[in-house]
């Protein structure tokens, strides 16, 4: 068996971080290599082919860095192309390698939550028009009302850091009111794109006590920890220092910033190619 290697964690940028908190909240011991490809962020808009490749090759890279295990967290490329990963790519790679992501350990929690049985999906476009959590949702609660609204800014603005100044605002306000017109029997909002946790608190303040603003961080490591339970073998792959080492494809000081922002401690990141 290879050395033991950390926890792959991968986003498009800054979004998995919110991820990443709640894995080191709930998995404290285990180490973490964070990989965001803030370069070619935001994916939300791209087609599947390149989200597919950009999220391959990121997978590729964080497997040749000793990773037995990546988290992809984020729901564009759980969406567009995990699929695909977990079927075609991982059988020709070696058989304890395993690539994991969002959308399943959430849709299997999500239908508990809601009273009116009525939910709302904020995502990107890529994951929304998607519809993997439309068909995800059928499995696990098939009596679930499932309304879903893009909302292609939401990570431009949040990556630049404009996401509270007044037209930043005015932009979330309208789609998420957007949402809730469609249904107003919606008592429970899911955020379907690990970027947009950083807004929960502007969200909940708009729904007032309307619906509940879920953010999915907390979901996903109290599953990763239930599957880290089933799987004895998977686990004992997994080294534990406490450690966390953090890439980006950009501008490492612009990311440590940024960082910051997204996870309450200091981060001193690496730039890499892809
Ligand atoms: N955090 C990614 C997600 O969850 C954002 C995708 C993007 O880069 O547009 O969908």
């Amino acid at each position: 068996m290879e050395d033991a290697g950390p926890i792959g964690v991968f986003d498009s940028g800054y979004g998995g971080l919110t991820i990443l908190s709640e894995f080191k909240k709930q998995l404290p011991e285990h180490d973490y290599l964070y990989l965001g490809d803030n370069a070619r962020a935001p994916y939300g808009n791209r087609s599947y082919d390149v989200v597919y490749d950009f999220t391959l090759e990121a997978v590729n890279f964080l497997k040749n860095k000793g990773c037995r295990l990546v988290i992809v967290a984020c729901n564009t490329s759980s969406a567009k192309a995990l699929r695909t990963i977990q079927q075609q790519d991982l059988i020709e790679m070696d058989s304890d390698f395993r690539v994991l992501g969002v959308i399943r350990p959430t849709t299997e929690t999500l239908g508990e939550l809601s009273n009116t049985k009525h939910v709302g999906i904020l995502g990107t476009e890529g994951t929304v028009n998607s519809n993997s959590y439309g068909l995800e949702l059928k499995k696990f609660s098939p009596n679930l009302f499932v309304t879903q609204q893009a909302c292609p800014m939401w990570v431009p603005l949040i990556e630049s850091n404009k996401h509270l100044s007044e037209s930043g605002k005015a932009i979330i306000k309208e789609d998420f009111f957007e949402l809730l017109s469609k249904d107003p029997s919606i008592d429970t909002v899911l955020l379907a794109c690990t970027h947009y946790p950083i807004i929960a608190s502007y969200l909940q303040e708009l729904a007032n006590k309307k619906a509940r603003i879920i953010s999915q961080g907390p979901i996903v490591a109290k599953k990763l920890k239930d599957y880290l339970q089933r799987h004895e073998l998977m686990d004992k792959t997994l080294s534990r220092n406490g450690k966390c080492v953090f890439l980006t494809t950009e501008n490492p000081e612009v990311f440590n910033q940024s960082a910051e922002n997204f996870m309450s401690m200091k981060v001193n990141s690496i730039q890499i190619k892809l």
